[in-house]
């Protein structure tokens, strides 16, 4: 359980990116780092919903985590009596704040299947210790998906990823920078190229700062160099974290991720995704069913609160693409690697998910 004082001290809680404390959701606020270290304190589920609208916390895994708390603050703050329509309200509103991260919707109904079979007084209670326990697995599940992913990856030191699938994307250890992450426990040769991911920034900001605490060797790129560094021979591997998995294999992940994995295709560089069970969504079949959320054109237009384009420019901002399964060598989850034929594999992993839940 991730409760009082987690972060000081530890090097997991340095990381943490979501914590319940004093009876309210704290987050360590990732619009600020690296430069600063400031957390962003939440009173009600409406200020969840917005620090998680407006990227305070994010990455699939981290934003579920912090949904679950941020409802289970909607019993915790509810009047006397008003506990099921607060609750049916906040489903609704956390529901609504970002449509591709399918770990927002999988924790919400997990936390709504409590509450719903609460007919008690304790409804509070109990959907506090649901949402730790969907914390504590999640990290639990990064950490043995991690162990899988250093197996796979095993011998390979120089591995490329994009955007941020490390501790503050998830509930403290990370999925793709949980791969590297072990695999460099293994191996002290590994080193990482980290995208500096365009326009939020995730890869600059976010990975090298948790791999330099890490102490983790890392240079970053702007996204568009990557096909040069294949060319050179200078990346054995790229691994990568998912939004959305479809029954098919089909991977929505941050923008920009398609074209890498083109490019691993073309130089014939093994391109992985790593992602717990929770990010798979059977309902969709295949990747072009995945809603693609669409950001406000002034990310792209603006830099650091500054105008960089000509006023009046037009500006699109897909913040997702999907990757064919086609392109994608493995996807490693806690409980096994999926690999072609996909629908067949990914079945297994997760039936097994709802197996041992
Ligand atoms: O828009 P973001 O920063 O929430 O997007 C995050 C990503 O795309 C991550 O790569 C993905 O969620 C995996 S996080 C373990």
């Amino acid at each position: 359980m991730f409760v009082e004082d987690e972060r000081a001290g530890a090097l997991d809680g340095a990381l943490q990116p979501v914590l319940w404390r004093n009876g309210r959701v704290e987050l360590l606020d990732q619009t600020r780092l690296p430069s600063a270290q400031e957390t962003v304190v939440c009173d009600t589920v409406q200020d969840v919903a917005h620090a998680i609208r407006s990227m305070v916390v994010r990455g699939a895994p981290a934003i579920g985590v912090t949904a679950a708390y941020g409802y289970a603050l909607a019993a915790v703050t509810a009047g006397p009596g008003s506990e099921a329509s607060e609750l049916s309200g906040a489903y609704d509103l956390l529901l609504s704040t970002r449509p591709t991260a399918v770990n927002l919707r999988w924790a919400l109904d997990r936390m709504r299947a409590v509450a719903e079979a609460s007919r008690y007084a304790d409804v509070a209670d109990r959907l506090l210790a649901e949402a730790a326990a969907i914390h504590g697995e999640s990290y639990e599940a990064d950490r043995r998906l991690s162990e899988l992913g250093a197996e796979a990856l095993g011998g390979r030191t120089r591995i490329l990823t994009h955007c941020n699938a490390g501790p503050l994307a998830t509930a403290g250890y990370g999925t793709a920078i949980g791969v590297i992450r072990r695999l460099a426990e293994l191996d002290s040769r590994v080193s990482v190229f980290a995208d500096e991911t365009r326009p939020f920034l995730q890869g600059a900001r976010l990975t090298a700062w948790e791999l330099s605490v890490l102490g983790i060797p890392v240079t970053i790129i702007t996204d568009g160099m990557a096909g040069h560094l294949m060319q050179q021979g200078e990346i054995d591997a790229v691994v990568v974290g998912a939004d959305r998995i479809a029954a098919n294999g089909d991977v929505a992940n941050k923008i920009g991720t398609y074209s890498l994995a083109v490019l691993a295709r073309e130089h014939d560089i093994p391109f992985y995704v790593a992602a717990p069970t929770s990010t798979i969504d059977p309902r969709c079949r295949a990747g072009s069913e995945i809603p693609i959320e669409e950001r406000d054109p002034s990310e792209i237009t603006m830099f650091a609160g500054v105008q960089v384009a000509p006023a009046g420019a037009q500006a699109r901002h897909p913040a997702f693409d999907v990757t064919p399964a086609r392109f994608i060598a493995g996807i490693i989850t806690e409980n096994g690697v999926a690999r072609r034929p996909w629908e067949e594999s990914i079945a297994g992993l997760v039936s097994e998910a709802v197996s041992v839940a």
